[in-house]
């Protein structure tokens, strides 16, 4: 069996998976970074990341049950993400290629969580709503590359979800306890922010802060958040579809645990007759198996990297990467 390893760092998690060129996923481990006080110190996550290396390396090959020398590639995060962080990775992926003898090759992060839930959902050409902390986007391939139809304009729905949290002291992350109050709210009006295709969340947070502020029942805030944000993103989805004339919808990122949001893009998609999958949760955060599967895809498509050259790109966009190997 050929195998690939893939190696993820672009931010707080530092993931190895092995993956066959089948898309059978041997292993994907991973080590997270966690901070009790403030946000995310990039050299800090980097010196996390040099310091669980070799252990996540040695995890996973002995979950897939195999050695160094069965792995026939090897493919690293090359952005978009945080400089120090992507050359821990980058590094440590060059250091296997040379020492064993293998291809190596870098990869686009963002596009990895798309083909990975392809992978998953068997979808074939979908229209992915991409909804972690971070990325709020409305995704499909045209004219060949990924293209984003639609985003946040302001905050990324898991880091709204989370900031309205944070100020009525839910703690974080917020989303899974909004998702639960609002199981016994009721509808109060929030204002309703589509642009184009383009939505944002900020305006609507600092209602609810204000809503809260003058006494009103947190399950209805919660409930009446969840309602307004995923109402504008089943809209701007269904805009997409239309569009684009596609038949699938598929929900990515960690938002994708959401039930109430799942059950919303279910029934729009129902009404027109397009099919609506959403990823499991395993492979909607960060991790390596999705680094090793858009290895094998772009490999398999010919791409042959120089390892002399070879660079991290820390901004590159989703939109930045010319497609060669769908074929649909
Ligand atoms: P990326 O770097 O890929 O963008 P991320 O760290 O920003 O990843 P994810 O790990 O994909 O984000 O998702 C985390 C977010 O998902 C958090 O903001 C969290 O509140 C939200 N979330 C998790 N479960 C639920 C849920 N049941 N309902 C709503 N939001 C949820
Ligand atoms: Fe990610």
């Amino acid at each position: 069996m050929k195998l690939a390893l893939g190696i993820e760092s672009t931010a707080h998690s530092f993931g190895i998976g092995i993956v066959s060129f089948k898309g059978e996923i041997l292993a994907n481990e991973k080590e997270v970074f966690t901070t009790k006080h403030g946000g995310m110190i990039p050299s800090a996550v980097a010196e996390h990341h040099e310091k669980v290396k070799d252990k996540v390396l040695k995890q996973a090959l002995k979950k897939a049950k195999i050695t160094m020398q069965d792995i026939s590639l090897i493919s690293f995060s090359q952005g978009p993400g945080l400089s120090p962080c992507l050359i821990i990775g980058m590094n440590f992926a060059k250091q296997l290629a040379e020492k064993y003898n293998i291809p190596l090759i870098g990869i686009n992060h963002c596009i990895a969580h798309l083909t990975i839930g392809d992978l998953m959902c068997k979808t074939k050409d979908p229209v992915y709503l991409y909804v972690s902390g971070v990325n709020t986007q409305i995704i499909a391939f045209a004219g060949g590359k990924f293209r984003i139809f639609g985003e946040t304009l302001d905050l990324g729905l898991g880091n709204a979800l989370d900031k309205f949290a944070r100020e009525v002291g839910l703690g974080f992350p917020g989303g899974p306890k909004i998702e639960k109050l609002a199981k016994e709210g009721k509808y109060i009006e929030l204002p309703y922010s589509v642009k184009g295709m383009d939505v944002s969340f900020s305006g609507i947070i600092t209602k609810a802060i204000k809503l809260f502020k003058e006494n009103k029942k947190l399950e209805d805030i919660c409930f009446s958040i969840q309602e307004t944000f995923f109402a504008m993103l089943a809209e701007v989805s269904e805009r997409a579809i239309a569009h684009t004339d596609k038949n699938e919808l598929l929900l990515i990122g960690g938002v994708a645990a959401n039930k109430r949001l799942c059950k919303m893009l279910e029934l729009m998609c129902k009404d027109r007759k397009a099919s609506f999958k959403a990823v499991s949760l395993d492979y909607a955060g960060d991790q390596g198996a999705m680094i090793a599967w858009q290895g094998i895809l772009e490999y398999n498509a010919g791409r042959k990297e120089n390892l002399k050259i070879v660079d991290i790109k820390p901004y590159e966009r989703t939109d930045d990467v010319m497609v060669n190997w769908k074929t649909i």
